[in-house]
């Protein structure tokens, strides 16, 4: 007698007619049985002899470990820095995937969880697929209790202290959560038994490769790291290749360059830029204050960027990518064009730290289109006046400066198929239209008499 159940459990065989009925009749029947009480009673309705009732359950018991498994098929990912820019994207992204989602996020003394309080689901709920954790990268005993809790199809690694200009006020946390934090969690794969299992995605950055050495960066670029992020970051990189080599794991390098969007943290450029803008247009903020200008950055879409993530955890074998437009781009012009999306023509006199920007000429129609009329008097006197909206303070200055990310996504196209659908105008473009909108509606606020957010870090 011989029965082969085929791993996509949809076909069977058997050499025995009278059983290949039976098998046939149950296979037709599991999605039904939710216990192996309701198998007994479902044999001993169909009266066949105690021989064949035997082996049939026997290979009813298989059916229905498979169809648990069938049931639980769903992928377990856990995120790290769940509450942050890239976490809540790729969140939204895996439970579009039908993942099962589990977070890690810190104890704050005010709720944290803004970016992904659109698909919190409550504790209460039966079956959920997205479930939040408390913990740390800094504590040990709490990411391998977590992990051990989850058993974790897919890591991904996207908790940091990610602020470069503040890696330097705590250079020794940020050791200890980006260097520190990476190998806490490959340790705790490899000493709970998942090496096999659990594939791991470490969030690596541009910001490796600092002086850079080569225009454009690739995956054999040498690194030159210029800052205690970047350098806690050049740990966690080399420890992920390390564990990899060592222990034969599926952990990867994404070595991501800079990704903004409408809810990238507020004291990056981009944002600051995106939301001063709307502020000054809205006639809530005077001047914007930046540090050095002339810097350089290959900017995408985060949006873009998480599904790379995503890619680079399918692939058979794990291996290190750039992930990049390949595009550089000023500070200064990211002004610029931030500037155009709401009719301002923004121009830059003087050098270093006496540097200003100027409305240099005004789009009205563009400028009601997008803002609206109310404030059209007060910048049209800004232009008249030559009052500067950009200046320089040097409070924002680096002591050890990138000057220039440029990244070749070669490898990335090729293996991953990856391609990033948004270029830098439909970046900024989307920035720009969520800033407005939130200024407006805090424009709003405070001419109701209500406290709003000073956003001048
Ligand atoms: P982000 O918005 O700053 O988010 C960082 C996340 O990490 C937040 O959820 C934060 O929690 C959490 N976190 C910080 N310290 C932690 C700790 N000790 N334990 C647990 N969680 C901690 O950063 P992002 O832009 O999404 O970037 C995601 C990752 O990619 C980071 O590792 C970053 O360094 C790296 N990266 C980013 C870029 C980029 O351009 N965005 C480029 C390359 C690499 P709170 O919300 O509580 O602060
Ligand atoms: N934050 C900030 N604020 N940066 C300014 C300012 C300012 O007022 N003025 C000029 N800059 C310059 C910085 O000196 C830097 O050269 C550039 O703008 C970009 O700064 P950030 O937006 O803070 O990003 P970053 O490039 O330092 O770091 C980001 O990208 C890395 C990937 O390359 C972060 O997301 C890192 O976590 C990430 O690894």
């Amino acid at each position: 007698m011989c029965l082969i159940v085929s791993d996509d459990n949809k076909s069977c065989l058997t050499r025995d007619a009278h059983l290949s009925k039976i098998c046939l009749e149950i296979l037709t029947h599991l999605t039904y049985f939710n216990n192996q009480a309701q198998i007994y009673y479902f044999l001993n309705g169909i009266g066949i002899n105690r021989l064949v009732k035997l082996v049939s359950l026997f290979w009813l018991n298989v059916l229905y470990l498979q169809k648990l498994k069938l049931c639980s098929m769903k992928k377990r990912a856990l995120i790290t820095g769940v509450t942050g820019q890239d976490g809540a994207y790729l969140s939204e992204y895996l439970l579009s995937k039908n993942y099962e989602v589990h977070g890690i996020k810190r104890r704050a003394s005010s709720f944290n969880t803004e970016r992904i309080d659109h698909i919190y689901q409550d504790p209460h709920m039966q079956d959920r697929d997205f479930i939040l954790h408390y913990g740390d990268l800094t504590d040990s005993m709490n990411i391998t209790s977590v992990i051990q809790e989850v058993q974790p199809d897919e890591i991904y690694n996207l908790a940091a202290m990610s602020h470069v200009k503040v890696s330097f006020d705590t250079p020794e946390y940020t050791a200890n959560a980006d260097g520190l934090g990476t190998l806490r969690i490959l340790e705790a794969v490899r000493l709970l038994g998942l090496t096999r299992k659990t594939r791991i995605y470490q969030a690596s950055t541009s910001e490796l490769y600092g002086l850079v050495q080569e225009i454009p960066q690739s995956e054999r670029t040498p690194f030159y790291p210029r800052s205690p992020y970047a350098v806690a970051k050049l740990y966690g990189y080399w420890i992920t290749v390390n564990y990899r080599e060592a222990y034969g794991m599926h952990a990867s390098n994404g070595i991501l360059f800079n990704h903004e969007s409408p809810i990238r943290g507020e004291t990056f450029v981009t944002r600051k830029i995106t939301m001063a803008l709307s502020r000054i247009a809205l006639g809530m903020q005077d001047l914007l204050y930046l540090g050095n200008m002339s810097s350089r950055r290959d900017w995408g879409h985060a949006k873009d960027y998480i599904r790379a993530m995503h890619l680079i955890l399918q692939q058979e074998k794990p291996d290190d990518y750039v992930i990049a437009t390949g595009v550089t781009t000023s500070i200064r012009d990211f002004v610029r064009m931030a500037g155009t999306y709401i009719g301002l023509e923004v121009s830059f006199e003087g050098t270093g730290p006496e540097e200003k920007g100027y409305i240099s000429d005004l789009d009205e129609k563009v400028f009601t289109s997008r803002i609206g009329e109310a404030s059209l008097e007060l910048v049209r006197e800004k232009v008249q006046r030559h009052k500067a909206i950009v200046a320089v303070d040097p409070q924002y200055f680096r002591p050890t400066e990138v000057d220039l990310l440029q990244g070749n996504p070669e490898k990335a196209r090729k293996v991953l198929g990856w391609q990033p659908e948004y270029d830098l105008s439909a970046l900024v473009a989307d920035m720009m239209e969520s800033d407005i909108l939130l200024m407006k509606k805090e424009h709003f606020l405070q001419e109701g008499g209500y406290r709003i957010k000073s956003y001048l870090e």
